[in-house]
């Protein structure tokens, strides 16, 4: 469900012990739902369609087995005994044959429902299609008895039967709720938590809570580039909860949609695969391009996608408007890579191995299945527009590690002009804020060595100014650079996390125009908005 408006959230810590331990979703799961294509307006027909689909594109021997329903399929009342009832307009055969179909099809099926009075609907909360909360014991008996193998539960009227969205409505609870009446069937289904990421879901623990969870607002329908842009902001501070069992759900795909070009299709399904999201086909599969299949059939990024060891790529360093580099483990030792071009431009970029811990290493195309044989240093290629490099890199050796001196902001060195102020965060570290619309934090007195010159720099930062619609910076924002008063660079820092007492530590940029000896500043500052609040900084020895 489509929500687009700006918001400032409270921080809902969660304090449960729970575990859940249901054996499903070892792998991130994979499927089809129609939301991304059909929005609510899903019908038996397209169903039973996308089923045969599946299967006669051999989509289903790859491993996309859910065959999912999302929104559109429910009653408006329920029947006499209470129970939950199905629209007799858009499935007119009936919940329980539906699901015997997509089953004699050797697929899995997925109910959708809502944690609240009603569900949600593309038109604004008009359709007042059924919801499960006070009903939760009994909806999740009738979902088992329908065969379901999946449950998608989202979040519209959550607090009562006016308040199509609320902000802070009592979602952990909902949530736990209906995982323990799921449990209670005794039959294995899959918990899918669709709150878009509100309350920090990664945080709950949701990962007890969900076997995957929504980690922002939807990605569309309309897609859009902005979108994917928001949700990997988004992603940064949460990628270590990614785990068997457990997933970020980064939404559905929207590869084969319009909105998106081919390069951006590849880099969203590359993307979404290393990090080890859920992988749903939400397109027409009557309707699909030569190319977009290809992305989709590509066993080379659904195997990063079902490692076993189940761990998310990570945020390793991004040049601003130019590329992102994020990485990580794989079972048998090796480490994926995803390079994303954020040029308009198709345009050369060079991959420094450094940004992943290494000197060299033996690569493989994860896009092309080429080999790329031993890469010492850097990679150089040229990438489309928005779209990325996939590298499987083996026999890494590695590089040496930067070594840094911090200095923090918040200390009587430092000049903090225009507004700056610093900020308690707890007991042990204090921020300065207030940084930009006219704020300037200096550090001063650094130590530029010997030599001075070029210089790694490593920031720690929080920045907890999270969305649901795009903005000049979605889920990130700007801080420029300064050294000695020379020429702004420009960060775009990702949000640290959903509180502003979550630090992100080691945001790498290099800067030019250190002198030798002690009497270097470094200055951030932004004319027209807010930097992210500043801890320390570390410069490389
Ligand atoms: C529904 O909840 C919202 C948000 O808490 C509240 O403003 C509104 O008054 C409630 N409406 C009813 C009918 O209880
Ligand atoms: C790409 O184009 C958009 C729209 O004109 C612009 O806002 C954005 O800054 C451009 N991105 C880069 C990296 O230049
Ligand atoms: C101020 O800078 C000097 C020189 O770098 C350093 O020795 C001292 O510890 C700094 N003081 C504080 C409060 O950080
Ligand atoms: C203070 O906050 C930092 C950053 O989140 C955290 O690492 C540290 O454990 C906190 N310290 C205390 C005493 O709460």
């Amino acid at each position: 469900m489509l929500l687009w408006s700006s918001l400032f959230l409270g921080l809902a810590i969660f304090s449960g012990s729970f575990a859940l331990d249901n054996g499903l979703a070892l792998t991130p799961p994979m499927g089809w739902n129609p939301y991304n294509a059909f929005s609510c307006d899903t019908t038996e027909a397209q169903y039973r369609a996308a089923a045969q689909g599946l299967v006669n594109l051999g989509l289903n021997t790859l491993g996309y087995n859910y065959l999912n329903l999302d929104c559109g399929w429910q009653g408006k009342s329920r029947n006499a005994a209470g129970g939950f009832t199905w629209s007799t307009t858009m499935i007119p055969s009936g919940i329980p044959a539906l699901s015997s179909f997509v089953h004699s099809l050797g697929l899995k099926f997925g109910i959708y429902s809502d944690g609240g009075v009603y569900a949600c609907d593309f038109v604004g909360g008009s359709a007042h299609y059924l919801g499960s909360l006070g009903y939760e014991i009994s909806d999740a008996a009738t979902f088992a008895s329908w065969g379901a193998d999946y449950l998608k539960y989202d979040n519209c009227y959550a607090v009562n039967a006016t308040d199509f969205v609320d902000y802070n409505p009592p979602v952990s609870t909902h949530y736990v709720t209906m995982r323990d009446a799921l449990a209670a069937t005794k039959r294995p289904i899959a918990f899918s938590v669709c709150e878009w990421g509100v309350q920090d879901p990664a945080r709950w623990p949701a990962s007890a809570v969900g076997n995957s969870w929504r980690i922002s607002n939807d990605i569309g329908p309309p897609a859009s580039w902005d979108n994917l842009f928001r949700i990997i902001n988004q992603l940064m501070p949460i990628t270590q909860f990614a785990k068997q069992g457990g997933w970020n759900d980064l939404d559905l795909l929207e590869v084969g949609n319009s909105g998106l070009t081919i390069d951006e299709q590849q880099t969203h399904f590359a993307f979404w695969a290393a990090a080890k999201s859920p992988l749903f086909i939400s397109t027409d599969l009557s309707d699909l391009s030569t190319q977009a299949l290809d992305i989709l059939k590509n066993r080379r990024l659904i195997a990063v996608n079902q490692d076993p060891l189940g761990a998310s790529i990570a945020f390793k360093r991004r040049y601003t408007n130019d590329h992102d580099v994020w990485a990580g483990p794989l079972a048998d030792g090796s480490t994926v890579a995803i390079i994303i071009n954020w040029q308009n431009a198709s345009k050369s970029v060079t991959f420094d191995l450094a940004d992943v811990g290494f000197s060299s290493a033996q690569a493989v195309d994860l896009i092309t299945g080429l080999s790329l044989g031993e890469l010492r240093r850097s990679y150089t290629a040229n990438v489309g527009a928005h779209g990325s490099m996939a590298l499987k890199l083996d026999s890494g050796v590695p590089a040496p590690a930067p070594t840094f001196t911090f200095y923090n902001a918040a200390t009587s060195n430092n000049t903090l002009a225009g507004g700056a102020a610093t900020r308690v965060v707890n007991s042990t570290i204090t921020v300065v804020g207030f940084v930009g619309q006219g704020g300037t934090l200096t550090f001063n007195n650094i130590d530029g060595g010997s030599s001075g010159g070029t210089k790694l720099l490593s920031f720690d930062y929080i920045n907890a100014d999270y969305t649901f619609s795009n903005t000049a910076c979605s889920n990130c924002r700007y801080a420029f650079v300064s050294v000695n008063g020379g020429t702004p660079v420009e960060m775009q820092m990702p949000i640290s996390g959903q509180s502003w007492d979550i630090i992100y530590s080691g945001y790498l940029l290099s800067m030019p125009g250190f002198k030798p000896g002690k009497a270097n500043t470094i200055q951030i500052s932004n004319p027209s908005a807010f930097t992210p609040d500043f801890y320390r900084v570390g410069v490389a020895n």
